[in-house]
């Protein structure tokens, strides 16, 4: 990828991906910038790719967030309901939370990470509260133990749905729990086949818009391994 770098630290890594034009707006920056990642990322933090967080996962690569922020920054608004499945290491539901606060605190503001391994919940939610306890210590953050595949029915519909992992198929469950007026990015495909990263949009009527934005490779969405 010709944009693949590292970063000397954090500020120089979001720099780069702003340099290289994977990052278009000063909010996205911000907040990544805001959101160190050696509290997400124990090896190599400031490098432009996927990284072993434990659990045989990778915290998705430091392009791959930014890009997802920029998709769904317009739905990032102070008071929106959030959902980020396959949270992992926690780093991207803190950047939701960082890129909502600084565009007005919100009481109603909900950022839902869910991710399906305990130990992966665990470590979310240290990784979190040493980027800064405050984010958990609010209500306005939750991580929740459970399948992603079915969304999180309790703080639906959501303004804004992020899949860290690959549906086989359309996610119907979650277009299901989008608002109106809301967006969801999920890479839709079969594991080592053909993956699209895609956006549904649902409009003010409910009436639902699919588009595909680009060819993806991710881990598939799966059951827990008993
Ligand atoms: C590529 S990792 C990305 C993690 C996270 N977005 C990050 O960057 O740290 C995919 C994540 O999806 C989780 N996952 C896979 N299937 C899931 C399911 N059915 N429900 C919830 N989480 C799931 C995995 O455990 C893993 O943490």
């Amino acid at each position: 990828m010709a944009w693949r770098s590292v970063g000397a630290n954090n500020a120089d890594l979001i720099r780069q991906l702003r340099d290289y034009g994977v990052i278009a707006s000063e909010a996205v920056a911000n907040a990544m910038i805001a959101t160190d990642r050696k509290h997400y990322c124990p090896r190599n933090p400031y490098m432009d790719a996927p990284q072993p967080i434990g659990g045989g996962v990778t915290i998705s690569a430091p392009h791959m967030h930014a890009f997802a922020l920029e998709y769904l920054r317009d739905h990032l608004k102070p008071g929106a309901h959030v959902l980020d499945v396959g949270s992992g290491s926690g780093y991207l539901t803190a950047c939701f939370y960082r890129y909502i606060n600084a565009k007005g605190e919100n009481a109603n503001t909900r950022i839902v990470g869910i991710e399906h391994q305990h130990s992966l919940v665990a470590l979310s939610k240290s990784n979190l509260n040493s980027d800064d306890a405050s984010m958990l210590d609010s209500d306005r953050m939750l991580i929740i133990e459970g399948d992603g595949r079915k969304g999180h029915a309790a703080l639906a519909p959501y303004d804004a749905i992020h899949v860290g992992a690959a549906a086989p198929e359309t996610p119907t469950e979650l277009i299901n729990q989008l608002a109106n007026g809301g967006r969801l990015i999920v890479p839709v495909g079969p594991e080592g086949g053909s993956q699209y990263m895609q956006q549904y949009d649902k409009d003010e009527n409910g009436k639902v818009q699919m588009t595909r934005l680009m060819g993806v490779m991710y881990v598939p969405l799966t059951d827990l391994r008993s």
